[in-house]
Formats: structure tokens, C-alpha cells, sequence
């Protein structure tokens, strides 16, 4: 459910809400307390500011300070939240902040919530909006009775000290479809294996492309076997939920570059007959991550409307262990026509993305950028929390790295190094499915290059599905489902002029 936000230019005590939200900034020698601080003060009769001291509240990105107002200040409690520096203000601070506010108002149990937007941020109105969506976001689908929470944040006053811009109101309607596509696809990687498998995340995205007025293609099994699609038949076939390959589209008249994006699409990950261990399999039901990253990815485009053509392809399958499924030592071709040496079947995700990367080379793409929670190792590399990713082109890279630092989003590059292409050449085959125990995320990395071709190319191998619940995006350094969204989003505007 989306929020209902409202902009109004009022001092902080006439926001009208049960909470109410306050910046400040970090200052290094400056003053801490900026003039509306300084008023509440007042009314709190210097409550806010002994809080503020013995709470050690010096205004840093991590910290808050929380204060009863006795109904002073119009709201029953002042929450401040620490901004950082105030020279590193930008959208993602804004973000954080619309974020960061949303949580503290579920916290609170408050139904409605009044923040006070810095002057710094008046600008970044679209920023704050997204921020607010994903902060209030939790996945309670399935509670039920006494677990249900009883309030939950309805309402967001944006209290402004001068009147904003013209077409804050846009900006704001933007920034809250955006944050409730980015919630869509943590809604979907939440979804346990028994309710989203292939077919009902192809209806899923059927019904995003419908209300997003979006073309979608979806390639049911008969339709992957004979467009020659055996990577996907290889790791589905083992399933008694059938695979399935969605492509949603967006392709204004007059765009002039084409950008496809592609996520792995494993519903659930049971390793197959290369079976993982049970402790910690449940979590394997957010390996369709990567797909619900495209489709919610697609309704953000959906919202924005670039000048560029943008599709969204998503292999799905679930991995699974039967008397018919793939096994170590099958040889299988693929769509592009190299075969494959399977030697483990839990290294599923590579196989069907190989077979979706060359689908997305048939769309003509001046861009490919794949993202799958593809390797245990990036997560032992970087952390539950960062994204790895590589590229096969500089100049992309750069473009890649740009939208990165923008975003705010934690995603660190990885090298492609040439080296390690040795450990999957095959005796038997065209190439091996896997490397050796070192440099796991490395070589996953090389394998996927081997069906890109010459085409530019960014591969995610994104990790923290478990944290897919709890982080939003933009927060802080936690990954989670819906990370890189940002990204690409930032990618593909920059990509739009
Ligand atoms: N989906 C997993 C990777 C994964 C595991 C991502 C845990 C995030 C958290 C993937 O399909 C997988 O099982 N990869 C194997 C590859 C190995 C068999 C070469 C892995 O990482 O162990
Ligand atoms: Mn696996
Ligand atoms: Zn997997």
C-alpha cells in the first residue's frame, strides 16, 4: 500500500502528525542546532537539547536522538535523525532521510508522520518519496492475528520552510512509484517457493506489464525446448513446476539505444542433485532475485519514460533433484550453440542465464547487464551486503561506476581476470560449467562472458538475500532485494540524455 504524501509550507508544530521527523546535519566544529532544532528546544523547554546530550547526538549518518513532546510540538514524539556532513547532501542522503523517517514512524507505531525537509534537500523531493516507500516497507502477508501490526504509517507531511518548486508534486508521484517498484521486488523474492515458482512469477510479471502497459512475452517449456533454449531445459527439467523465460519490453518510438536487462530467475535452489546442505536452504527461496530486480526495474521504466528502449528478460526455473533431472557429467548444448560440461548442478544460475543472455543478444542491444545471486563466493569476498560486478568494456564500466556512486548503492567492481579462464576449459566439451574451489565469483564471471560475444556487457553477482526484508536500498551499506534497481535505473536515465 502506498503512502498518501502531502507538501505543505508550514513551520514544524502545524505538520499535524504522530510523529515528527528532523534533520541535522553533523557539524565538525559548526553549530549542530539549526533554527527549527532551536525552536523545538524551546518548546520542550531544553528537553531536545539534553536528550541531545546525553545521548552523545553529534548529527552522524547513524545516529538519532528520540524525545517525548508532551504534545507540544503538535506530534506526540521528535524523532532527530544525524544526516552526516552537510557537504555530502545528494540524493541518496535525501533517500536515506525519506527512508530512515518512514522506519522510525513504523517504529513508533505512528500512523502518520511530519518531516521537516531540510533546505538542502528541497530539491531532491522525488529522492525523499522513494526514500519513504522503501522505509516503510515490511513483508507481514502472512501474519496473521496478534502478528499482524496495528499501525502502520499512512500518511507523510513534508513540511517545507519556503514554497518548493513547481512540479514537487510530479517529483513526489515519481519518487513513490519508483520506491513501490523497488517494494515489488522484494514482495516477489519474499514470496516462499511453494507460492512463486516460474509460472506464477511469469503471471506475476503479466500482470505488472498489464498495468504498466508493457509488451511481455512469456516462453512456456514447449516453447523454450524448441527455440533450443537446453541450458534452461537442463536445470528446469528436474522440477514438477515447469521453467519458464519472460521478456517485458519497453521500446519508445524514435529511442536510439537499447538497453536489456537479465536476472536469474531461480525460483528455488535446492542445489539439485549436487544437493546443498539443509541448514540455511529455506533462504535459497530469494535465488529468483535477480528477476524480480528486472521486473520491478521495468516498472520504475514503466513510470520514468526514457527516450530508450529497455527490456527485462527473466529466466526462470527451479532447481530441483528427480529421476529426471540434469546430473554432473551431462553434456548439454545451448541457445548460442556452445556445449557445456555440467559438473555441478547446484551451479544452476550461469546455465540459465547463458541461454537468456544469448536471447538478449537477438534484441540488439548496445548494453547488456545481467544480475543474479549467482555465487556463494562474491558473498564470501565482499560481504552479505555488496554487490560484485564486472564488465567486459571500459568505457561501460565507467558509465557503470557513474550510476553507482550516484545511486549510493554499495556495489564494488571486480576484475575478469584472464587467468582463471583455464579452469573451465573442458576436455569433453565446448567449456566447463565450473572452476576449481578459488575465485568462484571470477570464474561464474568468465563462464557468462562466453556467451555475451562482443556485445558490452556488466555482470551483478549480487548477494544478501536474506536481508531482502529488512534493508532498503540507498539506507545503508546492507544489500538486499531491490539492490542495484537504483542503479540501473540511474543507468539507463543517464543512457536516456
Ligand atoms: N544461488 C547460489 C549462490 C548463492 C548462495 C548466493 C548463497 C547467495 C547466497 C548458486 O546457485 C550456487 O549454489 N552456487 C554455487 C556454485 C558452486 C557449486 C560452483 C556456490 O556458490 O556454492
Ligand atoms: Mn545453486
Ligand atoms: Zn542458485
Amino acid at each position: 500500500m502506498s503512502i498518501e504524501i502531502q507538501v505543505c509550507v508550514a513551520p514544524p508544530r502545524e505538520l499535524g502528525a504522530d510523529v515528527l521527523v528532523m534533520g541535522a546535519f553533523g557539524a565538525a566544529g559548526g553549530e549542530l542546532m539549526t533554527p527549527a532544532l532551536k525552536e523545538a528546544d524551546k518548546a520542550l523547554d531544553g528537553a531536545l537539547k539534553r536528550a541531545i546530550e546525553r545521548e552523545e547526538f553529534t548529527g552522524k549518518a547513524d545516529q538519532s536522538v528520540r524525545v517525548d513532546t508532551l504534545g507540544r510540538l503538535g506530534a506526540a514524539r521528535l524523532v532527530i535523525l544525524g544526516l552526516g556532513e552537510a557537504g555530502s547532501f545528494g540524493a541518496s542522503v535525501a533517500r536515506t532521510l525519506g527512508s530512515r523517517a518512514a522506519q522510525a514512524a513504523n517504529a513508533e507505531k505512528s500512523a502518520s508522520l511530519g518531516l521537516v525537509v531540510p533546505e538542502a534537500a528541497a530539491q531532491h523531493a522525488r529522492s525523499i518519496a522513494e526514500g519513504l516507500e522503501l522505509g516503510a516497507y515490511r513483508f507481514t502477508k502472512y501474519l496473521t492475528g496478534d502478528r499482524r501490526p496495528k499501525t502502520e504509517i499512512q500518511r507523510a507531511i513534508l513540511g517545507f520552510d519556503v514554497k518548493p518548486g513547481h512540479g514537487t508534486q510530479a517529483q513526489i508521484r515519481l519518487g513513490q512509484r519508483v520506491g513501490a517498484a523497488i517494494n515489488l521486488a522484494r514482495d516477489l523474492s519474499n514470496e516462499p517457493g511453494n507460492v512463486m515458482y516460474p509460472e506464477s512469477f511469469a503471471a506475476a510479471a503479466a500482470q505488472v506489464a498489464k498495468s504498466a502497459g508493457l509488451k511481455i512475452e512469456i516462453f512456456d517449456f514447449s516453447a523454450i525446448r524448441r527455440r533450443g533454449m537446453k541450458l534452461i531445459d537442463a536445470v528446469g527439467r528436474g522440477s514438477a513446476r515447469e521453467p519458464r523465460l519472460v521478456h517485458v519490453s519497453y521500446a519508445p518510438k524514435g529511442a536510439k539505444r537499447v538497453l536489456v536487462f537479465v536476472g536469474k530467475g531461480v525460483t528455488f535452489d535446492s542445489g539439485g542433485l549436487s544437493i546443498k546442505p539443509a541448514a540455511g536452504m529455506g533462504e535459497m527461496k530469494h535465488d529468483m532475485s535477480g528477476a524480480a530486480n528486472v521486473l520491478g526495474l521495468m516498472a520504475a521504466v514503466a513510470a520514468i519514460k526514457p527516450k530508450i528502449a529497455v527490456h527485462a528478460v527473466a529466466p526462470c526455473a527451479e532447481n530441483m533433484p528427480d529421476g529426471d533431472a540434469y546430473r554432473p557429467g551431462d553434456i548439454w548444448g545451448s541457445l548460442d550453440g556452445k556445449t557445456v560440461e555440467i559438473t555441478n548442478t547446484d551451479a544452476e544460475g550461469r546455465l540459465i542465464l547463458a541461454d537468456a543472455l544469448a536471447f538478449a543478444r537477438s534484441l540488439s542491444p548496445d548494453v547488456i547487464v545481467d544480475n543474479a545471486t549467482l555465487t556463494g563466493a562474491c558473498v564470501v569476498a565482499l560481504g552479505p551486503t555488496c554487490t560484485g560486478w564486472y564488465s567486459n568494456d571500459e568505457a561501460t564500466a565507467q558509465e557503470f561506476q557513474a550510476a553507482v556512486t550516484q545511486s549510493g548503492e554499495t556495489m564494488w567492481r571486480m576484475p575478469l581476470l584472464g587467468d582463471l579462464r583455464e579452469q573451465i576449459k573442458s576436455e569433453v566439451a565446448d567449456i566447463k560449467q565450473t572452476g576449481e574451489r578459488w575465485g568462484g565469483s571470477i570464474t561464474a564471471a568468465l563462464f557468462l562472458k562466453e556467451f555475451v560475444g562482443d556485445i558490452h556487457w556488466v555482470h551483478c553477482d549480487i548477494a544478501g538475500p536474506a536481508a531482502a526484508e529488512k534493508t532498503p536500498p540507498g539506507l545503508s551499506s546492507k544489500g538486499a532485494t531491490g539492490h542495484g534497481i537504483l542503479t540501473f535505473l540511474e543507468m539507463i536515465e543517464r543512457a536516456a540524455g
